[in-house]
């Protein structure tokens, strides 16, 4: 059966390609002539929230980024380096950070439990619960509060995001990029904008994370 599986995939492969192609003869060539995608996605790695086709979008429409439940960690390079390309040579004009309900990544934050390898980065979503403990703490519901953490961990992890010396600068050069914060529900395939208010955190922020002198 595992190899069966594996041998579907090139099969779904050369149908994929047949089917662009009966629809667009020059699809491949436009394809490998570049880029010019407006968004930067970043989400979860969850094999549920598939960032092109939850949001209609064509291969070459979203330059994506995908860890455990959607972090923006300030040491690491791979997520920076993915901003710094899409900001500065990609020019998109949006960034998506996308969290999703059902996170099992945020859900093993939530629990007391060592995780080995795993804890220093889900002790990123433990720390966003720590700056947020009022609200959360007065939740009595507890599917109610994850659905919360869910929430303002994609909060958290887009006042990152505008951290970022790149970002700054290009938003006062050109008012581009916007970021934004989404949660994904699985139960209806519906995407939540939290409209973060991305000019008032940019100017909040500014006064101690300015790095666009
Ligand atoms: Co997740």
């Amino acid at each position: 059966m595992p190899q069966e599986r594996y041998r579907q995939v090139f099969e779904n492969n050369r149908r994929w390609v047949e089917q662009k192609r009966a629809t667009d003869e020059h699809y491949f060539e436009r394809l490998a002539a570049g880029q010019q995608p407006g968004f930067l996605y970043l989400g979860c790695s969850d094999s549920r929230v598939p960032a092109n086709e939850i949001m209609g979008l064509e291969p070459g429409e979203v330059f994506v980024h995908r860890n455990i439940a959607n972090l923006v960690v300030n040491t690491d390079l791979n997520v920076h380096s993915v901003i710094e390309y899409a900001v500065n040579h990609l020019e998109v004009e949006h960034i998506i950070v996308c969290g999703h309900y059902g996170c099992g990544g945020v859900r093993a934050a939530m629990k007391s439990q060592d995780l080995g390898i795993m804890n220093g980065w889900l002790r990123e979503i433990r720390d966003v619960y720590r700056l947020h403990k009022k609200e959360l703490s007065a939740i009595p519901d507890e599917e109610e509060r994850y659905k919360r953490l869910i929430e303002l961990n994609v909060q958290e992890q887009c006042i990152h995001v505008i951290k970022t010396a790149s970002v700054q600068r290009s938003y006062l050069r050109r008012k581009l990029p916007i970021v934004h914060g989404w949660v994904f529900d699985l139960h209806d395939g519906l995407l939540k904008d939290l409209e973060i208010p991305f000019d008032k955190i940019l100017d909040d922020i500014r006064e101690i994370y300015r790095l666009d002198v």
